[in-house]
């Protein structure tokens, strides 16, 4: 994998810099852990679907039971996967310097489960339950091939994920804004940045000044407004740059 050694270390610099930190990270960084993403082609039963057709509220109210049973799915890969050393590197990273938000298009709560705190779920989280009509998260048992029924107004659950046509959650917005516009280092990984409102945040931080880092093996990801190009996987470049602030602070 390509990797410059230069670019980690002026990561590592602008990260002691930077007073505070805003993180956006995306699909790739889990699919370091084996997390298939939306990209991947589907499998078995789902090999003749696409996601993007599964993951609407049009398709839910069309087939409730056929986008529970896809999601189900992707719960039950989750189970079997842990978090990667880019999340558990990005957890000691918000330890280590304080001021740091995180904002995640993922849906799977790895950076939770690999000791992050504080996260920003831009798209929600596949493991709540969420009545459709009322959205809200509900008590449901989950353990169904059909999608279950809310306890209290009877409408059906259905994962807590924003679907395509969604809205982005009003509080998980607010605070993303916030931090993009709060922070004077922006550092994206494992995204595209290509989905909107997402891709946009690191635009509001360059306008509010930030510097913008970007860590992605694709040379392609790096626009015209990056500051600083880490081109490696962020299972290998992240605990790196960990260990090089570590260093620095022994010193
Ligand atoms: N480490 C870091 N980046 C990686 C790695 C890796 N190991 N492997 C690939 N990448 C990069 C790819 O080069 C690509 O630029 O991660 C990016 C992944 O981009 P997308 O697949 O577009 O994922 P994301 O940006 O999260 O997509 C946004 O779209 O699929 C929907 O709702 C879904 O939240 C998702 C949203």
């Amino acid at each position: 994998m390509i990797d410059d050694p230069t670019a980690t270390d002026t990561l590592t610099a602008a990260l002691r810099q930077a007073s505070t930190v805003a993180v956006l990270t995306g699909a790739d960084i889990s699919a370091d852990s084996g997390v298939p993403t939306f990209r991947d082609p589907q499998e078995g039963l789902w090999a003749g679907f696409r996601p993007e057709d599964l993951a609407t509220p049009e398709a839910f109210e069309r087939d409730p039971d056929r986008v529970w049973q896809w999601y189900r799915g992707r719960r039950q890969q989750l189970a079997e996967v842990e978090p990667n050393a880019g999340h558990y590197a990005l957890a000691r990273l918000a330890e280590r310097l304080g001021d740091l938000r995180l904002v995640t298009q993922n849906v799977d709560g790895l950076h939770q489960r690999a000791g992050h705190g504080d996260v920003i779920e831009f798209h929600g989280n596949i493991h709540d339950n969420v009545c459709h009509r009322e959205r809200r998260v509900v008590d449901a048992d989950d353990d169904c091939d059909t999608a279950p029924h809310c306890p209290r107004c009877q409408a059906r659950v259905r994962p807590g994920v924003v679907w395509f046509g969604e809205e982005i959650p009003p509080r998980a917005l607010a605070s993303a804004l916030a931090a993009a516009e709060a922070c004077d280092l922006f550092l994206a990984v494992g995204t595209s940045a290509e989905v909107y409102p997402a891709a946009g945040l690191a635009d509001l931080a360059r306008e509010h000044g930030a510097r913008v880092a970007v860590v992605n093996p694709d040379a392609a990801a790096f626009g015209a407004h990056t500051d600083i190009a880490v081109q490696a996987r962020a299972a290998e470049a992240l605990p790196r740059v960990v260990e090089r602030l570590d260093a620095a602070c022994r010193r």
